[in-house]
Formats: structure tokens, C-alpha cells, sequence
């Protein structure tokens, strides 16, 4: 078994075994996320018999803290072949990940999943977030834009906005314009819905997740507009967050709604030790956006 950093002309057999590894997962995702500006250098494969039977990618990320930004490493599209799998092929390509890291300056690695004891076992380290669904049935939704595809001054807009309304808060990722671009390119594309306030500075992104129930994946502006925001046919709105995000904050006080404990975020420590990581990134304001989820 060698494990190593990938090579370009092997995206194919990537794409392949990513596609067998999450079925349900649509292909254009892995179209779209695999190859972007860090691959194949952030890629890491297990090559068995001249095969590759294992995959993880690493998504650079600077992340605010309470003491300004730190580089992360994003982990996303852990896999091993089926028929390979309990051997500790997905442990050795996460220790190499977290060398590499180690190696490139990396401060803290971040991951979103639900399995639990696998990540934990290779230490990275679980922090709990609230699941919240806010009952907005009969609320009338108008003074809003729905965009298909931001021009150079909305997308202008959009970044600041999101700028201004996120940098107080720790754990959120910053964005360049590839970085808008890259995400916007693929939830547009997938039929998520951006809305733009008709008074400007307020945008939300809606992913429809069934008839009537939309994810917020992100949000910018003025919280107390998002009821203006919420697309045509929404009856219910479902994000990650912490009680005390001004956007939870404000839909909780007007709307009914349901929060659940939950666990999706996992976070490691590579360059900095672990307290460090709680004081610089979970202050009271920490949050983080379904958008820069890899
Ligand atoms: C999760 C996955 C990458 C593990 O690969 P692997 O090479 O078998 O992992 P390892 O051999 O290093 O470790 C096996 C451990 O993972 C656990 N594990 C393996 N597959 C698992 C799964 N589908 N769900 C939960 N845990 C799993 C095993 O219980 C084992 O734990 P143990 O040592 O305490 O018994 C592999 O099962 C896979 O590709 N699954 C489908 C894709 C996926 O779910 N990826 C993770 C996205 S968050």
C-alpha cells in the first residue's frame, strides 16, 4: 500500500471511486469538487496493486478567530474502496493528511461529518451545534430578487456585505472572489435559490431540501429582512447555529420553531494545541455557514 499525493491524470479513477463511495451524492458534485485550484497537490490517494483504493482532499480555508485568521485545512471526500475497507487505509491517508498539514503550515484542520468514533479516533475533536427549524407557513414573502447569475457589482455587493456582517464572528470562513465564485458556481448551477433584498445589503441562499422545507446555507445582512427573503413556497427554514446568532436570534423570536442538538463539525488541532484552538475560535460569537462546508 502507498500512500502519496495524487497526480493529474489520475482525477478519473478519483471521480470513480468517490462516485461508488457516496452513491447518493450527485456526480456533479464530485465534478466540481475535486478538481478545484488545489488539486491534485491537496489530493491524497492509497494506491494498492497500481489502484487507487482510498481518497481524501484537503480544502485550505482561513478561518476568523478571536485574534485575527488562521489557515485550516478542510478535509472532505474521505473514501475506501468497499472491498478494502477495516484494513486502516482511511486512518493512514488521515495521518498523512495531518503530516502534510503539519508540514505546509496548516494552523487547525476541519471537518464536517456524522461519523463520530472514526474522526474522534483519529483525533480530531467533536463540537456540538444546534439543528434549528423555524415554522414560517403563511408568511407573506415579497420585496425580494431572486438571482440567477450575480454580475460583477452584485457579486461586488454580495462579498461585502457578507464581509461586514461576518467578521465579528469566529469560525467563519473568509472568502476571495475564487472562493465565491467556486461555491456560488455550484449551488446555482444545483437550483439553490440567492435572494437579494429589494432595498439591498441583505442576501440569503436557500438550498430546497423537500416540498415547502429549505437549508439556509448562508446569510448577509440586516436579520430582521430575512422574512422578506424566504423563497415563494417556503413553510419551513432549517440551518446549523448557535442560539445566539443574530439571524437564529431574530427568526426565534418571530416564528415557531424546533432546535435539536447536533454534531457535524470536528476540529483538530495541527500547528496550535488544543486550548488554543477553544480561546481563538469558540468564543461566545463563533458560527459557521453551511456554504463553506466542504
Ligand atoms: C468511512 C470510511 C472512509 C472508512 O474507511 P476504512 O479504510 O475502512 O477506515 P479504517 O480501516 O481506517 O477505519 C475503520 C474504522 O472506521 C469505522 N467505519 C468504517 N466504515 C464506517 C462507516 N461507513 N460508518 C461508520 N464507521 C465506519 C469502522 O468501524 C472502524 O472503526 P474501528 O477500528 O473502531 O472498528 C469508509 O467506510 C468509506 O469510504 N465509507 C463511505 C464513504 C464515507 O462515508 N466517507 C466518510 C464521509 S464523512
Amino acid at each position: 500500500m502507498i500512500i502519496r499525493i495524487a497526480k493529474k491524470e489520475e482525477l478519473g479513477s478519483i471521480l470513480e471511486l468517490l462516485y461508488s463511495c457516496f452513491t447518493k451524492t450527485p456526480k456533479e458534485y464530485f465534478l466540481h469538487f475535486v478538481p478545484d485550484r488545489e488539486f491534485p497537490e491537496n489530493s491524497i490517494v492509497a494506491v494498492y496493486s497500481g489502484k487507487i483504493v482510498g481518497y481524501v482532499q484537503i480544502y485550505t480555508r482561513y478561518l476568523r478567530t478571536s485574534k485575527g485568521l488562521i489557515k485550516v485545512g478542510g478535509i472532505g471526500n474521505v473514501c475506501t474502496k468497499k472491498t478494502m475497507r477495516g484494513k486502516g487505509i482511511a486512518s493512514k491517508l488521515l495521518s498523512y493528511a495531518t503530516s502534510y498539514m503539519k508540514n505546509m503550515d496548516y494552523e487547525a484542520s476541519v471537518l464536517f461529518a456524522s461519523k463520530h468514533k472514526f474522526y474522534v479516533k483519529n483525533g480530531w475533536k467533536l463540537v456540538m451545534t444546534y439543528h434549528y427549524e423555524f415554522d414560517v407557513d403563511g408568511i407573506s414573502k415579497t420585496s425580494h430578487e431572486v438571482i440567477n447569475k450575480p454580475d460583477d457589482t452584485l457579486l461586488k455587493d454580495l462579498m461585502k456585505t457578507s464581509e461586514e456582517f461576518n467578521k465579528d464572528f469566529a469560525f467563519t470562513v473568509v472568502r476571495d472572489e475564487y472562493l465565491w465564485n467556486f461555491q456560488l458556481g455550484y449551488f446555482l448551477k444545483k437550483g439553490s435559490l440567492l435572494i437579494k433584498s429589494s432595498t439591498g445589503e441583505t442576501y440569503a441562499l436557500f438550498d430546497k431540501a423537500s416540498d415547502g422545507v429549505y437549508n439556509l446555507l448562508d446569510f448577509a445582512g440586516d436579520p430582521s429582512k430575512i422574512s422578506d427573503l424566504l423563497p415563494e413556497d417556503a413553510k419551513k427554514i432549517s440551518f446549523f447555529s448557535k442560539p445566539y446568532h443574530p439571524v437564529t436570534e431574530y427568526l426565534a423570536k418571530n416564528f415557531p420553531y424546533t432546535e435539536k442538538e447536533h454534531v457535524l463539525i470536528f476540529v483538530k488541532p495541527i500547528k496550535i494545541d488544543e486550548k488554543s484552538i477553544d480561546d481563538l475560535i469558540f468564543t461566545q460569537r463563533w458560527h459557521y455557514w453551511a456554504f463553506d462546508m466542504f
